[in-house]
Formats: C-alpha cells, structure tokens, sequence
C-alpha cells in the first residue's frame, strides 16, 4: 500500500517527537502493509525559512531510517498546506512543495470552513495548474451533500479521508455519508494522517480489509495503491 498523507518527520511539525517514534511509526508502516509514503509535514503561510530546512534536514533523517527497517520502504516528500490566498502564494513562488514535485498538493482547511471557502480555494489551485487534494474531507462541518463533494470533484478537486474514519472514529451518521460517497467515487484515497505510534497511529492494514470487504478489492486496490501511485508519477487519475 502506499500512503500519501503523514506527520513522521522527527521534530518538526505536531507529528513525531523525535527519531525513536519515527522509526516506530516507520516499523507500523511496514507491518502495516506500506512500501511508500508521502510525508506530509503541516505547512501554513507563515512558515518561515528555518522551519523548510527543518523539514529538509528532517526527510534525510527519515529516509535514514527507513532504509534500517526494510530496504523497500521509501519515502517521498509533499507537505499538507493549510490553505489561504498567501500560503498558495508561496505555493506558486515555489518555496512550499508539492506531492513528490507533482502537480499534486495535499490541501486542509479550518474545520469551520464553509463550502463556498473551500470552491473558491479549489478554483484558484486549479486556476493556478495544480491538482489539490483535499485532505481528511470527513472532518469538515459542511459536510453532508453528496451533490457538494461531486460539485469539488468536478472542479478538479480529489478526496483523501482518514483510515481512522473507516474505522469508526467520526461516528456512524458521518461513516454512512463517507459510505455514499465511495459508492458514488467520490473519494479517491484513504491516508493515515499518522501522527504518532499511539493514538494516532498507523492503522491503513484494517481499513483497507473493511474497504475491500465492503467495496470490493478493486475499489480498495483504487483507494490505497492505484490512485496513490498516479499522484507519486504525477498522472491524472480518472474520475
Ligand atoms: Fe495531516
């Protein structure tokens, strides 16, 4: 499986502490079932540029320590912007990355943010050519309308939720929606979002079992490897 969506750098974002938890969470990867991640480091519009050395300094460390627990395991860098009109700015200006040099970027918003916010950012990343996915679409409030998620679609917008949703952390009523939604394919990846080895921790081996089980396997193979490897390449996903 490949994961396109993670806080493992040591010491750098709210993700890992330091180099013992990264090659812990990197053992739970593996055992997981994953051979490729994307770390994703929090990037906001204020970032300064000690912080993009960190996070530089922080990849070489990782790789270090993938490579300890199997030589298959690689890394590759993105980073999850936060989004506003600066932080797509610096975007733009090249000094924030995207998924692996991609088109592709891992996009979040406010957990407040209104429908309305999240077309408009989604207009301006594919007026200014990347392809933004949204990360962790269940944990928004405007959630709700399958027509509104297909209306993001449609506007080049992809949809990354958390493996911790398949498995029941957001509760029932917002698990059934999510349910609609894969029915309709209207999400295309499911991400760890892994910050830590306890409670946010690696869970994508489970999830996938109850996507395949529920979805079939080749929409699970879509949600955890097909889609994911098309963004590690930089090549459109069909919809
Ligand atoms: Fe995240």
């Amino acid at each position: 499986m490949i994961d396109i969506h993670s806080h493992i750098l040591p010491g750098v974002d709210d993700g890992s502490k330091d180099e013992n938890m990264t090659l812990r969470m990197l053992y739970q990867f593996s055992n997981e079932g994953v051979d490729k991640i994307i770390v994703t480091p929090h990037f906001r519009h204020d970032q300064s540029e000690a912080y993009l050395d960190k996070v530089k300094q922080g990849f070489l460390k990782a790789q270090d320590l993938a490579a300890q627990v199997s030589p298959d395991l690689k890394l590759y860098l993105g980073c999850e912007i936060m989004y506003s009109s600066k932080a797509l700015a610096r975007l733009v200006n090249d000094e924030f990355m995207t998924m692996n040099g991609t088109d592709y970027v891992l996009v979040e918003f406010p957990v407040l943010a209104q429908f309305n916010d999240i077309a408009s950012a989604i207009r301006d990343f594919v007026s200014s050519g990347y392809i933004p996915i949204i990360a962790h679409l269940e944990r928004y409030q405007f959630i709700g309308k399958v027509e509104q998620v297909h209306a993001l679609v449609k506007m080049g917008a992809y949809i990354q939720i958390n493996s911790s949703l398949i498995l029941g952390k957001y509760g029932f009523t917002r698990k059934r929606f999510i349910h609609k939604l894969i029915k309709r394919g209207l999400v295309h990846f499911v991400a760890s979002d892994a910050h830590n080895d306890e409670k946010r921790k690696v869970t994508l081996g489970s999830s996938y079992k109850s996507v395949a089980r529920r979805f079939g396997k080749e929409t699970a193979a879509d949600l955890f490897i097909r889609n994911q490897e098309k963004v590690i390449k930089g090549e459109k996903i069909g919809v």
